[in-house]
């Protein structure tokens, strides 16, 4: 039997695994990047079948933990980079390897998640960091501090927030008066302060969930890094074939994707895996709530 320990222990479990597996092919001793390692899950199961992978992830804890619990089981068939996969296109060919799948799984992780100190999560009390590196130089809280009202309006806009100009009028207003949320808790409760003024008093969702979302994306460059790490994939894909998976989590870099892909098709670059995107089943929705709003892009290269 498991410890209480082990059974207590967080973990994050991959989102869409068999689906992500069976389109990416693992063959037998071929090479796949997974630009997010995260907690290993999807690097483990391309292991476990007999694949290699290249894993990258900008988060030096997610890379130490990863290197420190699995790394020696499949020593030789996986290499880890701590970095960011806007990079990829480097990675790879300093890697020396030819690559045959790439996967992405955009965002955060269940035990980013958990970590207070990161700010990522509003039910945790925690600073308003929200990196998901340590060396991206500006806070959540650095940018509530420095941007003017507009820029923050532009900024929660950027995440489909409907209050994106009051909540940043009031935010400019505290700032002014020396009490702008220092806290995750703080920030939440501001906002769903704004919404309960502005006469909503019942959502589905906390009222701050895509205030949160749009800092965080803000933070780390995820619109950008996103952009680079596809034009990379295509660059790296394109040499030799192969299939590109993604993963997305919300509609904003869903449009990336989506757009980016029908490009490479119209242009004859890249077919198609499948048209419409991919949702999880009923049943990993029940089992793991966070996956719900995944969904799943893929195409394919030709090669030579
Ligand atoms: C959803 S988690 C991945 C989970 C993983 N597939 C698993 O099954 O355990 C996303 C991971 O991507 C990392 N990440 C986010 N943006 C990144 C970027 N631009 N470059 C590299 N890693 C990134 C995060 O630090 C996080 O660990």
């Amino acid at each position: 039997m498991e410890s209480s320990d082990a059974q207590d222990r967080v973990t994050h479990r991959p989102v869409m695994l068999p689906e992500a597996l069976a389109w990416l092919e693992i063959r037998q001793d071929h090479w796949y990047v997974d630009a997010n390692l995260g907690g290993g899950g999807h690097t483990r199961a391309i292991l476990e079948r007999g694949g290699r992978v290249l894993a990258i992830d900008r988060d030096a804890k997610a890379v130490e933990r990863f290197l420190e619990e699995s790394a020696n089981r499949y020593a030789g068939r996986i290499r880890v980079i701590r970095g960011n996969n806007a990079e990829i296109a480097r990675h790879v060919h300093e890697s020396g390897i030819t690559v045959s799948g790439i996967l992405f799984d955009l965002g955060w992780s269940t035990l980013q998640g958990e970590e207070s100190e990161r700010g990522l999560s509003f039910s945790e009390e925690g600073p308003l960091d929200m990196r998901l590196d340590d060396t991206t130089p500006e806070t959540a809280g650095d940018l509530l501090e420095r941007l003017p009202e507009g820029d923050l309006a532009d900024l929660f806009s950027e995440g489909d927030e409907p209050l994106a100009v009051p909540i940043a009028r009031a935010l400019v207003q505290a700032r002014k008066a020396g009490r702008l949320p220092r806290t995750t808790v703080d920030l939440a409760a501001f906002v769903s302060g704004v919404y309960y003024r502005k006469g909503f008093r019942r959502s589905k969702r906390h009222p701050a969930t895509r205030v949160f979302m749009a800092l965080r994306i803000r933070v780390n460059r995820e619109y950008e890094n996103l952009e680079e790490s596809l034009s990379g994939s295509r660059q790296i894909l394109a040499e030799n074939g192969g299939r590109l998976l993604v993963l997305t989590f919300h509609s904003g870099e869903d449009r990336i994707v989506k757009r980016t892909f029908r490009q490479w098709v119209m242009e004859g670059t890249a077919a198609f895996l499948f048209r419409k995107s991919l949702s999880p089943g009923e049943e990993e929705v029940r089992e793991n709530p966070r996956s719900r709003s995944a969904r799943l892009r893929g195409v394919s290269f030709g090669g030579p």
